[in-house]
Parts: C-alpha cells; sequence; structure tokens
C-alpha cells in the first residue's frame, strides 16, 4: 500500500512538471501557478545588460522562437553579486517575465542554460511559471578529450565545448601529447609539430595534425566565454614517444611493444626540455592546473636501468629502484608547474610520489585499484572521480556494441548515471567527477559523438545534481525531449531509445 501511495505521488509529480525537461536536474524547482508567453524579443535589464556577450547568448536564446508569435518581448533580469555558492542561481519565471539571481557570472550563466531549455523544449511558445535554485554538487565537472591517439580538430572541439556548457559541465581536460602524435605548437621546439605531429593511431604515416598557439588561444577563449576551463595534459614521463622521435636526445628508452616511451629522467635536458614546453603551455592556458600525466610509466621503463645518467642519478639521489626515479621526476616536475603558479594535475599513479596535497589534484582512473583512491584521500589530496568504469567513453553503452573497450563490464548509461553511488568517497575531497574520451578506437567525428552522447549529459547530472535529487526514470524521461535537439544539431549519438536510428561507427 505504501509502495502504490509513493508510486502514486511520484506520478503527479511527474505529470506536475512534465514540460519541465532540465538536465542536469536542478535541485529545487517549485511550480507556480499560470505561464510565460514567449516572444523571439527579448529587453534586458540588470547588472549585465551591457555585456555584448550576454546580450548575444540571450538574443541566441529566444531567437529559436518564430518572429510572428504575438506575444509581448520577454523581460528578464539579470542581476549578479552578493553572497551564495559560486555557480549557484535563482532563476524565477512569470507571467511578468523572468529574473535571475546569482552571486558570479557563472552562475548567471547557468541560469541562462537552465532558460535555455526551458525554451527550447516549448511545446506551445509558452514555459511554466516556476522558481528554481540551483547549485552543483561538484565544483568540477570535466570532460577530456584525446586528440593524440586521433585528431578532431577546432570545430569538434567547439562543438564539445557547446554541448559542455549546455549541460554546465566547466572542465575540458584537453589530452594533447602521447606516443602517437604530439598535438601542440611549442615555438622553441618546432620538430614537435613538424615530426611529433606526425601519425595517429591508424596511420603512423598521417600527415602532421596539431593546434598552433594561435588555435590554442581561440579555444581556450571560446571555453572561457562559456565558463569552461581548459586543462592541458603534456604527459611525462611515459607516453613520450612522440616527442623522442622529434628529439631523440631526450628518449628515456621503452620496449619492443612500445619503443622510446619515456622521457630520460637521468638527464638534465630532459628537465630543461620538459621545463620550456611548460613554460609555453602556462603562458596559453590560463586556468589554475597543468595536467602532467604520471600514468603508466612502468609499461615500458626497463631501458632506464642500462643507461649511465639514470644510474648516476640512482646513486646521487640515493634512489633504490625504477619507481623511486618516477617519483624523483614526478617530484621534480612538480616543482616546476609549481613554479609557474599552477597546480599539479595527475593520474592516480602519482599518490605515493611525495607531492605536495595542497598543490596537486589527483585522477583517480583505475577503478580495480580503490586502493589508489583510499591512498589519496587518506594522504589529503583533493580528487577528480573519473574510473575507467563508468567514466571512460571508449568503453562500449551496449552491450550489441562490437567497437569498443571493454573490462568484465562497461559503461552503460545507467551506470554513468548512477555514478559515485555505492563509492565509498570523502565528499569534502572529492572536487568531482569526468568523462575520459580516449581516442585509440575512436577516429571519426561521428564516432566521438556516438561514444559521447547521451552519457555526457548522464555525467553532467551525476556531478551537478545531488544524490538524493537523482532517479535515472525520471532522467530518460527527460533525456527523450533532448534526442530531437541533438538530432537538428546534426550530432551522432547514440540512441537509447531507438538503437537503430545511428548504427555503431567501426572507427
Ligand atoms: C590512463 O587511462 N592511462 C590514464
Amino acid at each position: 500500500m505504501k509502495k502504490i501511495i509513493i508510486n502514486m505521488i511520484s506520478l503527479i509529480a511527474l505529470s506536475v512538471v512534465a514540460d519541465i525537461n532540465i538536465i542536469p536536474q536542478p535541485n529545487k524547482v517549485v511550480e507556480k501557478p499560470g505561464r510565460l508567453a514567449l516572444s523571439s524579443e527579448c529587453i534586458l535589464s540588470g547588472s549585465l545588460k551591457d555585456s555584448p556577450r550576454v546580450k548575444a547568448d540571450v538574443a541566441n536564446l529566444f531567437a529559436v522562437i518564430p518572429k510572428e508569435t504575438a506575444a509581448k518581448p520577454v523581460k528578464l533580469q539579470i542581476d549578479i553579486g552578493g553572497q551564495g555558492a559560486s555557480e549557484s542561481y535563482i532563476l524565477k519565471v512569470s507571467k511578468d517575465g523572468v529574473h535571475v539571481e546569482s552571486p558570479s557570472p557563472s552562475g548567471g550563466f547557468y541560469a541562462l542554460q537552465t532558460l535555455k531549455q526551458l525554451v527550447l523544449f516549448s511545446q506551445d511558445g509558452t514555459i511554466p511559471c516556476l522558481e528554481i535554485e540551483d547549485a552543483p554538487r561538484f565544483g568540477w565537472r570535466g570532460f577530456m578529450l584525446d586528440e593524440s591517439r586521433h585528431f578532431f580538430g577546432m570545430d569538434k572541439v567547439k562543438e564539445l565545448l557547446d554541448y559542455m556548457a549546455m549541460y554546465k559541465m566547466n572542465r575540458f581536460h584537453w589530452h594533447l601529447t602521447d606516443s602517437p602524435g604530439w598535438r601542440i605548437e611549442i615555438k622553441k621546439y618546432p620538430k614537435l609539430t613538424t615530426i611529433g605531429a606526425i601519425g595517429n593511431k591508424s596511420d603512423p604515416d598521417a600527415p602532421a595534425a596539431f593546434y598552433t598557439q594561435e588555435d590554442i588561444k581561440e579555444i581556450v577563449d571560446y571555453a572561457s566565454q562559456r565558463f569552461i576551463a581548459v586543462i592541458p595534459e603534456i604527459d611525462m614521463p611515459g607516453h613520450a614517444a612522440a616527442a623522442a622521435r622529434a628529439y631523440p636526445e631526450i628518449s628515456g628508452g621503452g620496449s619492443e611493444k612500445h619503443p622510446d616511451f619515456t622521457f630520460n629522467p637521468g638527464s638534465e635536458k630532459t628537465y630543461q626540455f620538459l621545463s620550456d614546453v611548460l613554460t609555453e603551455v602556462a603562458a596559453l592556458f590560463p586556468a589554475k592546473w597543468i595536467h602532467y600525466g604520471g600514468d603508466e610509466v612502468h609499461f615500458a621503463n626497463k631501458q632506464w636501468l642500462e643507461m649511465s645518467e639514470v644510474k648516476a642519478l640512482m646513486k646521487k639521489e640515493n634512489l633504490k629502484d625504477l619507481k623511486e626515479v618516477e617519483f624523483y621526476f614526478n617530484r621534480r616536475m612538480a616543482k616546476v608547474i609549481d613554479g609557474l603558479g599552477r597546480k599539479t594535475v595527475g593520474w592516480d599513479e602519482v599518490v605515493n610520489a611525495g607531492l605536495d596535497k595542497d598543490k596537486t589534484l589527483v585522477m583517480w582512473w583505475r577503478h580495480n585499484m580503490s586502493d589508489a583512491l583510499q591512498t589519496a584521500f587518506d594522504k589529503g589530496f583533493e580528487v577528480v572521480l573519473c574510473p575507467r568504469i563508468p567514466c571512460y567513453f571508449d568503453f562500449v553503452q551496449d552491450d550489441s556494441h562490437k567497437v569498443g573497450r571493454r573490462w568484465k563490464g562497461f559503461c552503460s548509461l545507467d551506470l554513468t548515471y548512477k555514478f559515485p553511488a555505492g563509492l565509498n568517497i570523502k565528499e569534502k575531497q572529492v572536487a568531482g567527477m569526468q568523462a575520459n574520451l580516449w581516442s585509440e578506437k575512436v577516429a571519426t567525428s561521428d564516432r566521438v559523438d556516438f561514444m559521447t552522447y547521451p552519457r555526457l549529459q548522464a555525467l553532467s547530472e551525476a556531478a551537478w545534481t545531488q544524490g538524493k535529487n537523482k532517479n535515472y526514470d525520471q532522467f530518460l524521461t527527460r533525456l527523450k525531449t533532448h534526442i530531437p535537439y541533438m538530432r537538428e544539431q546534426g550530432t551522432y549519438y547514440f540512441n537509447p531509445f531507438d538503437k537503430t536510428e545511428h548504427a555503431e561507427p567501426a572507427r
């Protein structure tokens, strides 16, 4: 009986908010009587009324309403200032217009994203009167794109940033260097792009593909207009083969399977080279963080033990094994990043390297190694949660899919959505969560879309909405209304409601 009553209550709740299809689900929504008639015109007032950026955003937002609509121009007042959590906002819709309040411009921007969804998904040219009070659960709501294995280019990145903004995600982690290709112009070392940018995971002879420093500035600016910080990753001391192809003198060798996989940790030339690279990187990316990888070094670092420079380093610094050499390297390069005024980000292998907890952010990715997460918490590090399952979007999302990765399971939409339920976390130390799209098996724009959407929407809600306000079935109901929007954009998403709409791309 109790269950029936609860079901009835949730049915009533669902029918009341039937046309409020916002993703991520706002944390408090109160519906009011009446509806606001929409117009393609808007009269902007308040503290941002003269901002060209906000004026353009607002004009775009209402441009979807047909011009011939008889309704009066919508009055939209935006007030930024006062106290409150950063990124929080209040959105009030009444018959007379819309009022946004937020302590920060980012909160104002998120209120507009909420309003944009109400307008976009309106069925009849009106939106319900309501009051929304909203703030994110986590400050870090990230997406990582690997452009070393395959390169997708400016337009694709901007498209991703647009979707991220629409879903209130705020960290774009850009995996720009790895063994298949070096993708960022460094003026001091031109061969990194004339040689290092040649090739990709499908074709080692593919023409050089990379971002010039001008391209990078354009992307960083595009992202910042959408309140997205761009975090560059320059992977070290492993995943270094592209750099070593360009400058063999800094190679620390590798293995048969992974030739020239590492930088040489015994040579001062390496530290100079990487410091120079990071100095140019820091000048391009204003974000607080620089990611320096630190992952999978053990894959192919055995040759270090045969190198006279590494042997000399071990003696001088009293380093007893390969792990200690790796950690020495981690500490030295973290000092460089600190000297550039940035916080170091590393994959979870770095938790035992002796890094300063206050200057380091750890990304927990090895889902089979909960001890690495626990150690990160115990040592007081701030952590971004991005375990392979359910946050690696190169894993398949449906059991019928053949091309992507699996690891005794895969990353279904519901697993991504429900994360981090069931995981033992110290919430105060969790900066947030992130999806990572590795591109070994993602070579085309269509496949980027297919692997990203709608899991990106699921992750955005997992990162934004308080656990108690999440409901997977309701998410699916809301998601249904977002599918036609993605279709209109020409996005090649996976459709969980009609799995045949887009076939799985082979590459
Ligand atoms: C990783 O997947 N190697 C961080």
